[in-house]
C-alpha cells in the first residue's frame, strides 16, 4: 500500500439488470450478496428509526453467513452437522456497518424475505475505525487544491497545484505518541506529482516532505506540516505503458494466444459452485477479503466416489504492510490492506489473455459504495484450468529384458485468481486446486514501489541510512514487509480436527538394536516425533525454528492401516515473520506476524485477524489477543491462520514497475486417501504435435 491517487471508476448497476441475472440461478446460503440484496440492505439501514443521525455512510456491507451447523446440513446433509431437518430454510442476513453522528454503527439486517429489515443494532465502542470508503478518499483529494499552505509548499518546489495529486493513508496506531484530535476518524494524506503525459508512474515522483492530517468525517484538513524540500524524481524512464517503452520491443513474443481444450473445459460453474475433476467448492465475493472459496471437498474415487470434506471455508484475513523509515513522513506507513482499504473492492477487472488465458471464464462482484447502493466490480474472479507442461507422477522403468517403459501423467490444475490492487501494489492472490488433492494458495506481486524523494544521485553521496535502496536517481525504494494473513477453515473429513506436529529431530545412532541386527557404522539418522497441540499455546509455530511437518488430521477416521487420515502444509517460500519490537505500535496491532502458523477453535466473529475495526486498531481484537485465552485445540472445530511473509529489499530491476515475485502454501492430502489418487488417471491421448513455426520466422 502506498498512495492511492487514483480516482475510482465506479458503476452503478440497476437493481432490474441484476435480478435477471440472479434468476437464473436459485442462492445457495453462502452466495455474495446481489446487487437487488445491497439495494433492499440499504433501503431496510435508512428506514431504520435506530439510527437517525444523517448523514450516513456505508463502509462494509457484506453476508452474515448462516451458523457452520447449518451450512453443512445444507452441503452435506445432517451426518455432521447439528440440525436435521433437510428441507431446511437458513436465515438470509447481512451484516452492515454504517458511520453517522461520528460513529460506527453495526447493523444485522435480514434478507430473506421480500423486503429487508433491520434485525439488530449496535454501536462500537471500542478502538480502530472500519475500511475507507472510495468517497472518502475521492472527496479527501479535492481538499488540498484550496489549502492556502499547501499551495504555497507545491509553488515553493516549482510546481502548479494542478500538477499534483493527493491520496489518503491510514496513519496507523501509535497510542498517546500520536495526536487524539479528539478520537476524530483521521487519515493523513501525502501527494505526487501527476502528469501522465509525462509519465504514467506517479509514484515515482513523490512531493516529499509534505504530510497533512485528514478528518474523514468532517472532511477538513486539521493538520500540515512542510518540513524540507527534496528534489522531485524526472519523469523520464519511469513509465510502464507499452507505447512509451516501445519500439522495438524485446524478450519471447507474447504468451501463445490459443489453448487447445478440444473436449471443452474440464470445469463446470453453477452460480457460484464450481465443479471439476475430483474437486467441488463454491466462489463468493466480499468487499474486505475478496475471494472467499468455501465447501470444497473432493471426490475419493477409490472409496466408490465418496465425497470428503477439505476446507469450510477460506480467505485472506489481512495484508499487514509495515515500511521500515522510522523518519516523520514515513513511520505511520504501517497498512492494513483488507481492514483500511477492502481487498475485494480494489479487485481490478482481469485482463482478457493477460490477467487470466484464453480459457478462463469470469466471475463479477457487487459491494455497497458508501451511499449504499450497489457497485459492480466486473471480472474480478477468473477460473481456468492450467497445464504448464508440469508433471503430476512418473517413472521410467529400466530393469530387465522388455523392461524398459514410462508411464507420466500430466499435472492439470484449477485457478482461481483475483488480483487486488491497493494504490502502488498489485497483488495477484489464486488458490489452486490439484487432482491429487492439495489446494496451494500463492500471492504473487507485483506493481509499483513506494518510493521516497532523495536529493542523491548515486550511493557514493550517501552518508546516512535511507531506509531503503537508491533505486534510480534521486528515488529510494523503500524497506518494507508483506504479510498475507489468510483464513484457512480446514475441516479435514469432518469437523473436529487436531493440529499435529510431526517433529524432525536428529539422532544418535547408537547402536542398540530392538531388532537384534549388528551394530553399523552410521552415527546419526533423524526421526518423527508425533506431537499433538493440546491448546492454542500450542497452535502457534514460527517454521523457520525448527523442521516439522504440520498436519491437521481426524482424529476419529483412519486409514484401512490405521493412519489418522490429514492434510499437511506446505509453505512455498515467503515464510519471513517480523523483526519489529514487541513493544512497537504497529507490531502490537499486527502480533500475529511473530509466527506464521496459529490455530484456533472455529468462532464464527473471529474473521479479521487485525479487528472487525482494523483502521486504527489497537491489538486489543487480533488473531493474538483472541488465542490468549488458550482454549482447547484438540478435537475440535480448528482454524489455520496462516501468514505468507517477505521481507522487501527493493532492489534496481524493481523499478520502474516490478516483475512478480511470489509466495505460497500447499495443504496436501497426508493419509487422506488409501494411495495415490491419481493411479487411474488416464494417460494423455495423442497429444496434438505443436505446429508452430520456430522463432516467429514464418
Ligand atoms: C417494503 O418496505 C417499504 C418501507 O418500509 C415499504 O414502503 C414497502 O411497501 C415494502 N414492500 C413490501 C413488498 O412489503
Ligand atoms: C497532455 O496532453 C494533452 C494532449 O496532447 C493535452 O491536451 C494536455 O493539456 C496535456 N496535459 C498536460 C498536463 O500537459
Ligand atoms: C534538495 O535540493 C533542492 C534543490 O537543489 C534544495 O532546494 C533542497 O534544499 C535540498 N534538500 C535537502 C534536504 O538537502
Ligand atoms: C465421484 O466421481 C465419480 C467418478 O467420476 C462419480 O461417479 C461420482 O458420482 C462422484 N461422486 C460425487 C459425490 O460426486
Ligand atoms: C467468539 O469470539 C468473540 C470475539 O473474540 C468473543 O467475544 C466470543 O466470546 C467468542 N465466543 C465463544 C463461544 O468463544
Ligand atoms: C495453555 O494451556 C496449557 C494447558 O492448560 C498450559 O499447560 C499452558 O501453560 C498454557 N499456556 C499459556 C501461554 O497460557
Ligand atoms: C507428431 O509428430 C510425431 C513425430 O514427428 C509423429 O510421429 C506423429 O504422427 C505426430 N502426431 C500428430 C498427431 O500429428
Amino acid at each position: 500500500m502506498g498512495h492511492p491517487v487514483v480516482a475510482v471508476a465506479i458503476v452503478f448497476v440497476s437493481a432490474a439488470i441484476a435480478m435477471a441475472a440472479s434468476s437464473q440461478y436459485s442462492h445457495h446460503p453462502l452466495d455474495p450478496l446481489t446487487a437487488t440484496e445491497i439495494t433492499a440492505i440499504r433501503a431496510a439501514v435508512l428506514a431504520s428509526p435506530l439510527v437517525p443521525a444523517r448523514p450516513l455512510f456505508f463502509h462494509y456491507v457484506g453476508l452474515d453467513e448462516p451458523d457452520k451447523p447449518d451450512v453443512l446440513s445444507y452441503a452435506y446433509g445432517a451426518a455432521d452437522a447439528a440440525a436435521t431437518s433437510s428441507q431446511m430454510t437458513l436465515p438470509r442476513r447481512a451484516f452492515v456497518i454504517a458511520r453517522a453522528g461520528g460513529q460506527s454503527h453495526e447493523f444485522t439486517v435480514d434478507i430473506a424475505a421480500d423486503n429487508a429489515s433491520v434485525l439488530s443494532h449496535a454501536v462500537h465502542r471500542g478502538p480502530g475505525f472500519p475500511m475507507f470508503t472510495d468517497e472518502d478518499q475521492i472527496a479527501a483529494m479535492a481538499l488540498p487544491y484550496t489549502y492556502p499552505p499547501f499551495v504555497e509548499s507545491v509553488r515553493r518546489r516549482g510546481l502548479d497545484v494542478g500538477e499534483v495529486g493527493c491520496g489518503v493513508l491510514s496513519r496507523g496506531w501509535f497510542g498517546a505518541e500520536q495526536p487524539a484530535y479528539g478520537g476524530a476518524r483521521v487519515a493523513k494524506m501525502k501527494c505526487v506529482v501527476v502528469d501522465y503525459n509525462a509519465t504514467a508512474n506517479i509514484y515515482a515522483r513523490p512531493v516529499e516532505g509534505v504530510v497533512m492530517v485528514v478528518d474523514l468525517d468532517r472532511m477538513a484538513i486539521i493538520g500540515y506540516r512542510d518540513r524540507a524540500v527534496f528534489m522531485v524524481p524526472k519523469a523520464e524512464g519511469t513509465d510502464y505503458r507499452a507505447d512509451k517503452v516501445g519500439p522495438p520491443f524485446t524478450g519471447p513474443a507474447a504468451p501463445p494466444g490459443v489453448v487447445v481444450q478440444p473436449d471443452g473445459r474440464g470445469f463446470h460453474v453453477h452460480g457460484h459452485l464450481v465443479k471439476w475433476a475430483n474437486w467441488e467448492f463454491h466462489v463468493g465475493f466480499d468487499m474486505r477479503a475478496g475471494t472467499v472459496i468455501s465447501l470444497a471437498s473432493v471426490n475419493d474415487t477409490d472409496a466408490g466416489g465418496l465425497k470428503r470434506r477439505v476446507l469450510y471455508r477460506g480467505f485472506v484475513s489481512e495484508i499487514f504492510v509495515p515500511y521500515m523509515d522510522p523518519e516523520e513522513e514515513w513511520y505511520f506507513h504501517t497498512f492494513t490492506d483488507a481492514g483500511e482499504y477492502g481487498l475485494g473492492a480494489l479487485a481490478s477487472q482481469l485482463q482478457r489473455g493477460a490477467d487470466c488465458p484464453a480459457n478462463a471464464v469470469y466471475m463479477d462482484g457487487y459491494y455497497a459504495g458508501s451511499d449504499g447502493k450497489p457497485v459492480k466490480a466486473e471480472d474480478v474472479i477468473c477460473l481456468f484450468e492450467r497445464y504448464a507442461g508440469d508433471v503430476a507422477w512418473r517413472h521410467t522403468n529400466g530393469i530387465g529384458l522388455g523392461g524398459l517403459f514410462s508411464e507420466v501423467r500430466p499435472d492439470v490444475t484449477l485457478v482461481v485468481r483475483m488480483v487486488v490492487t491497493v494504490g502502488n501494489y498489485d497483488y495477484t492472490l489464486d488458490s489452486e486446486f490439484k487432482t491429487v488433492g492439495s489446494i496451494k494458495i500463492v500471492v504473487s506481486l507485483s506493481g509499483i514501489l513506494d518510493m521516497k524523494a532523495i536529493n542523491y544521485t548515486h550511493v557514493d553521496q550517501i552518508r546516512e541510512d535511507t531506509h531503503g535502496t537508491l533505486i534510480t536517481e534521486n528515488t529510494i525504494g523503500v524497506y518494507h514487509d508483506h504479510f498475507v494473513t489468510y483464513h484457512l477453515d480446514l475441516d479435514i473429513d469432518g469437523t473436529r480436527n487436531s493440529f499435529i506436529k510431526n517433529n524432525i529431530v536428529p539422532k544418535r545412532n547408537t547402536g542398540v538394536r530392538a531388532t537384534g541386527g549388528a551394530p553399523t557404522p552410521r552415527r546419526s539418522y533423524w526421526t518423527v516425533l508425533y506431537e499433538v497441540a493440546e491448546t492454542e499455546a500450542e497452535g502457534q509455530v514460527n517454521i523457520n525454528s525448527a523442521p516439522a511437518d504440520l498436519l491437521f488430521v481426524n482424529p476419529s477416521k483412519k486409514t484401512k492401516i490405521g493412519n489418522e487420515v490429514g492434510y499437511r502444509l506446505i509453505p512455498t517460500g515467503a515464510t519471513a515473520t517480523s523483526l519489529l519490537a514487541d513493544d512497537d505500535y504497529p507490531e502490537r496491532r499486527a502480533s500475529y506476524t511473530k509466527k506464521q502458523v496459529w490455530v484456533t477453535p472455529y468462532n464464527k466473529s473471529e474473521k479479521w485477524t487485525s479487528g472487525l475495526y482494523a483502521e486504527q486498531s489497537t491489538g486489543d481484537d487480533n488473531l493474538a489477543a483472541w488465542s490468549k485465552r488458550n482454549r482447547s485445540i484438540k478435537d475440535e472445530d480448528i482454524v489455520l491462520w496462516y501468514t505468507v511473509g517477505l521481507h522487501h529489499v527493493p532492489y534496481q530491476e524493481d523499478f520502474p514497475v516490478m516483475p512478480t515475485i511470489s509466495g505460497a502454501l500447499e495443504v496436501r492430502p497426508s493419509n487422506f486417501f488409501e494411495r495415490n489418487p491419481l493411479i487411474r488417471t488416464k494417460p494423455p491421448e495423442n497429444s496434438p504435435n505443436c505446429s508452430c513455426s520456430i522463432g516467429g520466422s514464418a
